[in-house]
């Protein structure tokens, strides 16, 4: 099963309004660099995803950073997966690693989340990834498939087979250093060998599987080109719309 790629920015706390309208005009004014047959998704702060879905390019599609698993309630802050769906939201990160980290979140808490994004018609992109003494202790490949399989809990074949997992090792996220391609690919397999044992093949063929770890223009190409790796999940390198570009020509 051909397997569409994805480049994804992830904006985290950065951009205003004004910011993300001038990022939307300048992307638009190099839209001839955004290949159809690559899909492209900016993850934005909550605020700036009207501007976003009004001026962006066609083909570029809506994400938001995060999402409370519940429909509605007294939930001071919080925002429900139904309020993104009806904005046009396609996609969702659940359980990035500052969000685990800063945060608190449990793999238990980032399932609900995953599920709560399904049920509401929207993709989930599910961060894993192993933080460096994980991997000088040589467990990446048992953390990271722990993670997938937690956060991916519950879902049917068909819905895995549609999921999106960010391979995002937590030692490479704005550092300015990246895994190999080599490496990132091996955990890539990793993930869809244990989706495959859990689910079936086809959910395993299905799955995307992004890379992402200071991904930058000059970098991008070498991780996508792997056979398991589907995209990036960007974050510094998507402020820029220049280099955003850029990114969609490089892959
Ligand atoms: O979600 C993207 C991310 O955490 C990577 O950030 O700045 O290293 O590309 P960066």
């Amino acid at each position: 099963m051909a397997r569409t790629p994805l480049l994804m920015g992830n904006w985290k706390m950065y951009k205003t309004v004004a910011e993300a309208r001038a990022f939307a005009e300048a992307l638009g004014q190099q839209s001839q660099k955004l290949d159809s047959r690559i899909e492209y998704a900016i993850c934005a702060p909550y605020t700036c995803l009207h501007v976003l879905r009004v001026m962006l390019p066609a083909h570029v599609h809506l994400g938001a950073q995060n999402v409370f698993p519940e429909k509605e309630g007294a939930y001071t802050g919080e925002i429900a997966p139904g309020m993104l769906a009806e904005f046009g939201t396609k996609f969702v990160l659940a359980g990035h690693s500052e969000r685990r980290m800063l945060f608190g979140e449990s793999d238990q808490f980032i399932n609900q989340k995953v599920k709560a994004i399904v049920a509401n018609g929207m993709t989930p992109v599910l961060c894993v990834g192993e933080n460096s003494s994980q991997k000088e202790d040589g467990v990446t490949k048992e953390v990271v498939t722990g993670q997938v399989l937690q956060g991916l809990d519950g879902l049917s074949a068909d819905e895995v087979a549609s999921a999106i997992v960010a391979y995002e090792p937590v030692w490479a996220i704005g550092s300015g250093k990246t895994a190999t391609p080599g490496d990132a690919q091996e955990v890539a397999r990793a993930i869809r060998a244990a989706v495959a044992e859990t689910w079936s093949d086809q959910a395993a063929e299905g799955l995307r599987i992004l890379y992402g770890g200071s991904v930058k223009p000059e970098n991008v190409a070498s991780f996508v080109q792997e056979s398991d790796l589907d995209g990036a999940l960007v974050g510094g390198a998507s402020l820029d719309p220049a280099s955003f570009a850029a990114m969609a020509e490089a892959i």
